[in-house]
């Protein structure tokens, strides 16, 4: 095993290290430097089709589930056809609304998550059109969906994903960028830019591996902590649901995200002396926002670590720590703003002594329902 860890010391830090070659993995062949062609061997689907299909479902599971959080802003943003996600177990209870013209994203590491084939099965039976987006080959979701975006992260051990939901991430965006394209929601120049933009991001995810200081600092001052909050807006709001899953996950730390704006309707109440205060500040029209969110917390006791890009220095007149992410354009930030929110609950997990890579009660895959 400790060859399989290559020279790591748990599965998780070694996965989460792997990302840069991950995300270039799944982008590579599909995006391509000075091509403005997105090629998606794997899906079939004509701008006919596109034009025909007038909503989307993504559907899926645990930090998979996240991703189509982020799934949903981009594709709505570059594409504009509405997208509704909705967890694998609840969906098919709530008899949703769906026929020839859906189309279900069903995305799952494993493929093989029960409620999710279950979800799968019932879209197909209704006459909607399939995409799974999986990392393993040959899956069950891979078998039985009309057109499959294999995310190449490569095999993942630890338990918490994280090398997967990057490329997950990966996949939304091509995914948003594809349909726009082809629906004719977005223009070659649009599309550069983006696409520029995406080749870039493994560099700037190694860039970030370095960064590791602020982070150990927060796990040895916070580890102790029994309650943690995560603040964010728009795309950051959804990578802060899956940084306290990732807390909750490995350190069994209480961890609850939240919309800032949603702040003053609840949450606010829970805030007191001492509190850790997670505040992701990526998101440049909300930058203001969310700097006077972190006042409002900061007032009433809170110890902020805050996540915002590089420039963006006027964070620091608010929160008790920065870590600065390479800039990037707004859509593309959960790529970079999720690798340091793994890295602290890495650390806080080890410095607390946790089993990092097989957290109690939890499972690689759940393949019961
Ligand atoms: C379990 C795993 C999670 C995973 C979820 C969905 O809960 O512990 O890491 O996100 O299942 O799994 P899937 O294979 O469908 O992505």
């Amino acid at each position: 095993e400790a060859a399989e860890k290559g020279g790591y010391e748990h599965f998780m830090i070694k996965e989460i290290h792997e990302q840069p070659k991950a995300i270039k993995d799944t982008m590579t062949s599909r995006i391509i430097p000075d091509s403005d062609e997105i090629k998606l061997d794997d899906i079939k689907l004509t701008s006919d089709d596109i034009k025909n299909i007038d909503k989307i479902f993504i559907v899926a599971c645990g930090t998979a589930y996240h991703a189509g959080i982020v799934g949903k802003y981009v594709i709505e943003k570059l594409a504009r056809i509405p997208v509704e996600v909705d967890i694998a177990s609840e969906f098919r209870y709530r008899d949703p609304i769906i026929n020839e013209r859906t189309l279900m994203i069903v995305v799952s590491q494993s493929g093989e998550t029960a409620d999710t084939l279950a979800a799968l099965r019932e879209a197909k039976k209704s006459g909607a059109r399939v995409i799974a987006v999986t990392n393993v080959v040959g899956s069950s979701a891979a078998r039985e969906a009309d057109d499959i975006f294999y995310t190449w992260a490569g095999p993942e051990i630890a338990v918490a994903s994280t090398k997967a939901y990057t490329t997950q991430l990966i996949s939304m965006y091509i995914i948003g960028l594809y349909l726009a394209r082809l629906n004719g929601n977005m223009s070659v120049e649009e599309y550069r830019t983006i696409r520029d933009e995406m080749i870039q991001l493994p560099e700037k995810v190694e860039k970030l591996l370095e960064e590791k200081e602020e982070l150990q600092k927060f796990a040895d001052r916070n580890h102790m902590h029994k309650d943690m909050f995560y603040l964010g807006r728009g795309l950051d709001n959804a990578v802060a649901l899956e940084g306290a899953l990732k807390l909750k996950e490995i350190s069994y730390i209480h961890a609850e995200a939240y919309a800032a704006g949603e702040l003053k309707h609840g949450p606010i109440a829970l805030i007191d002396d001492g509190i850790p205060v997670i505040a992701l500040a990526t998101q440049g029209e909300l930058f203001e926002k969310m700097v006077s969110n972190i006042k409002e917390v900061v007032t009433r006791g809170a110890k902020v670590i805050a996540f915002a890009l590089e420039g963006n220095t006027d964070i620091e007149k608010v929160a008790e720590q920065v870590v600065y992410l390479p800039k990037t354009i707004s859509l593309l930030t959960p790529i970079l703003s999720v690798v340091p929110l793994q890295l602290l609950s890495y650390y806080v997990a080890v410095t607390r002594g946790c089993d990092v890579d097989k957290p109690r009660n939890l499972a690689k895959s759940v393949t019961v329902e």
